[in-house]
């Protein structure tokens, strides 16, 4: 898809997440067990790989109204913290919440990324796979490994193909209608996308999650919960219950990924 569309349905279905979630953490994400799950894996790998948070720099691209800059910063107040977004209205929105040490701006990771600086830790939450091609995607993933300070670390929650076909398939076994499929704002990624990463000097590590820790929530969410409920019947409190009563991680069934790579020296 050329960027001229690609940009466009971007810009229509954030003005749309803009005007109508504003602040609140349910911006980009109505499912909050995913979004506080993604939260943790952002926070708890930190403090795995944080050596000296007042010397140390973060840049959230992609970074929406940045609910997760605000968490991250009632857990690392010296930790220094940029975020920057494509969209007016969500930079906007960020930069309201006038979080300290915080560096808001509006820009594009499909272009050079060297003004910005050098950072320990990039991340990005869904958002290389609001780029509508894998052109786009390429280039972000190489522009965001130039920033990396030598040592550094990119931690990333986006989706995969992989696990769609997995759940797709589980699906199609209980004679469940419907594919789970991207939205048209999204371009999931495949596991061989990662090899530019790789070519710019970067190495998978273990985080402090599996990167299929949402898998049983998924599980539950597309497969039980969709054989179970009956017409107008309501699902959060089976939802709530297989969440806690089954361990995350088993299988590969959610399309969110959670991973962690490290910079060679
Ligand atoms: C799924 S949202 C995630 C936002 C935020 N991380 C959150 O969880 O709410 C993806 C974000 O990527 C941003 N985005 C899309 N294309 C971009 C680009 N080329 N450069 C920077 N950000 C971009 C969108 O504006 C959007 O805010």
């Amino acid at each position: 898809m050329s960027s001229g569309i690609g940009d466009q349905i971007i810009i229509e279905h954030y003005n749309k997440v803009a005007e109508r979630f504003g602040l609140s953490p349910q911006s980009t994400l109505g499912d909050q067990y995913i979004r506080n799950a993604e939260i943790s894996f952002f926070i708890d790998t930190l403090k795995l790989l944080l050596k000296d948070e007042s010397s140390q720099s973060l840049f959230d691209i992609g970074c929406g109204n940045a609910h997760l800059l605000s968490c991250l910063r009632a857990l690392f107040p010296t930790l220094k913290l940029s975020g920057m977004d494509f969209h007016p209205e969500l930079v906007k929105l960020a930069a309201s919440r006038e979080i300290d040490n915080c560096t808001i701006s509006q820009g594009d990771m499909r272009k050079d990324l060297s003004s910005y600086g050098q950072f320990d830790f990039v991340l990005t939450e869904r958002s290389v796979i609001n780029l509508l091609s894998i052109e786009e995607q390429y280039s972000a993933f190489t522009n965001i490994s130039k920033i990396i300070k030598p040592g550094g670390y990119y931690l990333f929650s986006e989706s995969f193909e992989e696990p769609r076909a997995n759940i797709n398939r589980a699906r199609k076994q209980m004679k469940l209608a419907q594919d789970v499929n991207p939205s048209k704002h999204n371009l999931w990624l495949r596991e061989e996308d990662l090899e530019v990463l790789k070519e710019n000097g970067l190495r998978e590590i273990e985080a402090a999650c599996k990167p299929n820790h949402l898998s049983t929530h998924f599980y539950i969410t597309r497969i039980l919960h969709s054989i179970a409920l009956p017409k107008g019947g309501e699902a959060s409190e089976f939802q709530n219950f297989f969440n806690l009563a089954l361990p995350a991680a088993i299988g590969n069934y959610s399309p969110i990924l959670f991973r962690a790579f490290v910079k060679s020296k």
